[in-house]
Parts: structure tokens; sequence; C-alpha cells
């Protein structure tokens, strides 16, 4: 990465540092507190594999014919996490599982409510068009808006999706999980699957797919000073801002 690229990315740095500090996390104090954080965020975790998959169908060969990868060190990077992303075996439980479904099993666990977003799931698999879907789910509004962003940025070029799954969830989730993981250890509350769900991103993203998502994003904006690049940067910080809203909307209850 050569020196424009990094000045142009200097802002989203700060970006991604504010949401590592953020106030939401020390707010979870009680049952009621993580319920909420949960019945907010769980959008996060369906639109994250949304990212992904959408970079496994341009990044690998998803037609009736396969054809070999132009990249084949990416085409493994992504495959490998859609392995995890969807059919975890780190899963605490006798069966492998997605993230999504580690996610629902571990709001069950705090009793946090998943109607809404199973609803949203059903709706999906009935074949309703997503925004539609997501608009007219009974999830928070903050959590909507957070989605439909996403669902936006999804029909962006693959580098902008690519440059949003790098600085706007991989490098980004370990900050956030992080001082998560944190409050929770400190306030005793019980909650095993959601703790070894983010301990297990923490390990994941930050050793190991963040330095990948990172090589992915910058062989596909190309070389400093290509258009692409500001395609991606808009992108990024439009990502970073949503998290910023749903963030703010959770801590100001
Ligand atoms: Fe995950």
């Amino acid at each position: 990465m050569n020196t424009q690229t990094i000045t142009r990315f200097d802002e989203i740095e700060t970006q991604k540092a504010d949401l590592g500090r953020h106030p939401v996390y020390v707010q979870l104090h009680g049952i009621e507190a993580l319920r909420r954080f949960m019945e907010h965020h769980v959008v996060c975790v369906l639109d994250f594999m949304s990212i992904v998959k959408s970079l496994q169908r341009d990044l690998t060969s998803m037609g009736p014919v396969w054809i070999p990868p132009v990249d084949s060190a990416v085409a493994r990077f992504i495959n490998e996490i859609v392995l995890d992303e969807e059919s975890d075996a780190a899963f605490p439980g006798p069966e492998p599982k997605s993230h999504f479904d580690w996610y629902l099993a571990a709001m069950d666990e705090v009793g946090a409510s998943t109607g809404p977003i199973r609803r949203l799931v059903a709706a999906l698999r009935a074949g309703v068009d997503p925004s539609s879907a997501l608009r007219g789910s009974d999830l928070p509004a903050s959590s909507i808006e957070f989605g439909c962003t996403t669902f936006d940025l999804l029909g962006g070029p693959v580098h902008v999706r690519a440059a949003v799954f790098f600085h706007g969830r991989e490098d980004v989730i370990p900050r956030m999980f992080m001082p998560l993981v944190r409050e929770l250890q400190a306030s005793g509350t019980n909650c095993g699957l959601l703790l070894g769900y983010l301990e297990r991103h923490i390990e994941a993203d930050g050793e190991h797919h963040g330095p990948l998502a990172q090589r992915m994003m910058e062989s596909l904006c190309g070389e400093a000073g290509d258009g692409r690049w500001a395609e991606a940067e808009s992108a990024v910080r439009r990502a970073l801002a949503a998290r910023r809203m749903l963030w703010d909307a959770v801590a100001s209850h």
C-alpha cells in the first residue's frame, strides 16, 4: 500500500478506532441490556454473511460449468471464510452450525427475542425481495436502517464490497468484540454461547482473516490513484457510519 492510499484511509482509521471506544459495550451490565443489544445486533450477523457470499460469487466459480479462479489464493480465502461462517465445526455442540445459528442459540440462552429475525429469514426464504422483507420486518428501526445500508452496498462492484468487508467488518470486529467480552466477563452474565461466538471472531478475524481480507481488497482496488479506491473509500465510510448509528441507537436507550 503506498502513501496516497494510506492518507486516503486515515479518516477511516479514526472511524474504526471510535467504534472500538463506543460506550455501548460498557453499558451491558445486566441481562436486559444484553438482550436488547443482541436483538439489535443480530441483523449484522445476517448481513455479514450476505457480504461474504456476494464476494464468493464473484471470486470463485459459481456457474453451471466450473472455470478456474483468476486468483486461487483469494478463492481459497473466501471459501475458507464461508466454510466457517456457514458451517463452523467449532460450535460447542454435536453438529457444525452457521455463525448465524450460533448467534440465535446464544440469543435463546439469554432469553433474547428471536421472533423478528426468524420471521425475516422466513420471508427471505419465501422469496420476498430482501429490502422489502427487511423494511417490512419487526426488527428495531435502527437495525432495519443498518441492514438496508448493507443491502444497498451489496449492489456495488466487487472492489467496493471487498473494501467494506475488510474495513467495515474484518478489521473492525475484533476492536468491537474485545471490549464487549471484557464487559460481559466483568458483569458475570451467564452467556457462554455468546462469549464463545465473540472469542471465535476475535481469534479468526484478527489473526488470520483480517490480513487476507486486506490483501484481497488491495488486489481488487488496484494501483493507488485508480478510481476504484475513491469508490471503496466512500462505501467504507458509509458502512462505518451505519455501524456507529446502530450502536448510538442501542446506547441511547
Ligand atoms: Fe462469523
